[in-house]
């Protein structure tokens, strides 16, 4: 039987200094879902994230995917094992078109070599081909194939996240990390993102994501963690969520 649960954190940690980010915080994502990491500012879930994916080390815990320990694997070794991660900026090349950019990523996680890309052989051509058409499949994806060939740096803020969302979906993830990937988009472009996550999770992939829009994460996520001062608070589906006295707390608090 498979395990459950893609991923699992076991009592991490992280601290800068005196300051504890992330202390010793378990909970786990089952595979399938889509699953929000929600808080107070500060409350560490950037920091989580960045831990679970390999670009910050921890202090403490252990990070486990399908069961399997993945705890101080670097990022590229995360990535390889089924991991994205977009980011709050998006990691783009403005001067290259969107579709460009897909290809790019796609083929930083091939096996093309630095001699056979200068020389571009037979093969890598076909490769190359290969990742065009997929990209244009992924852009088809977040309703961007009409903008395939231009430049990214002319796009919508709005259509350069959802140009980061395929990215990642083009390395063929089997869980996806977003970091307030609703923050800056116009009531429509959220409404697209989140029938794009709809669409990401009947394709069975996992999501877990950090967001400060509440109406978004309660009307997206089927499943909620929150965090406060960098430890587990409370966690449940949404309604229950919302009806926590202690996670009203947390939030009214800080204002
Ligand atoms: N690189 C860093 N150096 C020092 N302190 C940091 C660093 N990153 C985060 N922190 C601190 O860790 C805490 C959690 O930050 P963060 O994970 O960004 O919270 P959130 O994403 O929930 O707003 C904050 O007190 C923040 O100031
Ligand atoms: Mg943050």
């Amino acid at each position: 039987m498979t395990e459950p649960h893609i991923l699992s954190v076991e009592g991490l940690t992280r601290r800068y200094g005196g300051v504890v980010a992330v202390d010793g915080l378990t909970f786990k994502v089952r595979r399938g879902t889509i699953t929000a990491l929600i808080g107070p500012n500060g409350a560490g879930k950037t920091t989580t994230l960045n831990v679970i994916s390999g670009i910050t080390p921890r202090s403490g815990g252990r990070v486990f995917l399908s069961g399997e320990d993945a705890t101080d694997l670097r990022a590229d070794q995360i990535c390889r094992r089924g991991m994205a991660r977009t980011f709050q900026t998006p990691q783009v090349f403005r001067s290259l078109t969107v579709r460009e950019n897909l290809v790019v990523a796609t083929m930083r996680l091939g096996t093309t070599s630095i001699a056979a890309a200068a020389f571009r052989t037979a093969r890598l051509r076909k490769e190359e081909e290969g990742f065009r058409r997929s990209a244009d499949e992924w852009l088809d994806w977040v309703g961007l194939a009409h903008c395939a060939d231009r430049p990214i740096g002319s796009l919508s803020f709005g259509q350069v996240r959802m140009a980061e969302v395929a990215r990642v979906l083009a390395s063929k993830p089997d869980i996806i990390l977003m970091d307030e990937p609703a923050s800056g988009l116009s009531r429509a472009e959220t409404q697209t993102l989140r029938s794009v996550l709809l669409r990401i999770r009947d394709a069975a992939i996992t999501v877990l994501l950090v967001e400060h829009n509440m109406p978004f994460v309660m009307s997206t996520a089927e499943h909620v963690v929150v965090l406060d001062k960098g430890r587990f608070l409370a966690e449940g589906d949404p309604a229950a969520i919302q009806a926590d006295a202690a996670v009203r707390n947390a939030y009214l608090g800080r204002g």
